[in-house]
């Protein structure tokens, strides 16, 4: 399994299926343990996760990750990952026929980890496949929760909830 996901891994570095490979600097497949029970799928990486290969390590990862941890759950256990694993330009959304080349990768993270909540994080990530017998949550992108109050009220009671759901299906 875990050379399942590292064969995967080294897929998505080499991909070449959509335009975006080609202003990028790296494929940024996701991380976290194989067995995660939870998931949260993001759009595609910004300019920090390019430079570095890691998900959600900007402004947003920042924020998402303090969030997670004010309500008990830490980033290191939990898998996460984009719909879209390379940075677009000028950060516009991922064309459909991006997400279409990209979603066999996403597909085969989900089938390999099989989490028991995914969370949808922003309406970038609706396409995520659902698959019977996985809970969904679809929540606020992080980037837009630290920008408006209002929504970053709502992102938090969002966690919140996340981590109540976490707690029932590990009791
Ligand atoms: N926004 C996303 O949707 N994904 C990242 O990895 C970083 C920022």
């Amino acid at each position: 399994m875990i050379l399942a996901l590292e064969d995967l891994n080294c897929q998505i570095y080499g991909c070449r299926k959509c335009r975006l490979w080609q202003e990028a600097k790296h494929g940024v497949p996701g991380e976290g343990p194989i067995n995660a029970e939870v998931m949260l799928v993001g759009q595609n990486p910004g300019a920090d996760e390019d430079e570095t290969g890691r998900p959600f390590v900007g402004r947003a990862g920042k924020f998402l990750t303090k969030v997670l941890a004010e309500n008990g759950i830490k980033r290191e256990d939990v898998f996460i990952t984009n719909i879209v694993k390379h940075i677009s330009p000028q950060n516009r959304k991922p064309y459909s026929d991006e997400v279409a080349a990209c979603l066999p990768y996403l597909n085969t993270q989900i089938n390999v980890i099989k989490p028991k909540i995914i969370v949808l994080l922003g309406a970038s990530a609706k396409d995520t496949p659902r698959l019977e017998g996985i809970e969904y949550m679809q929540v606020i992108h992080p980037s837009a929760a630290m920008r408006f109050n209002n929504m970053r009220d709502k992102f938090r009671e969002q966690i919140a909830e996340l981590a109540e759901r976490m707690a029932a299906i590990s009791n």
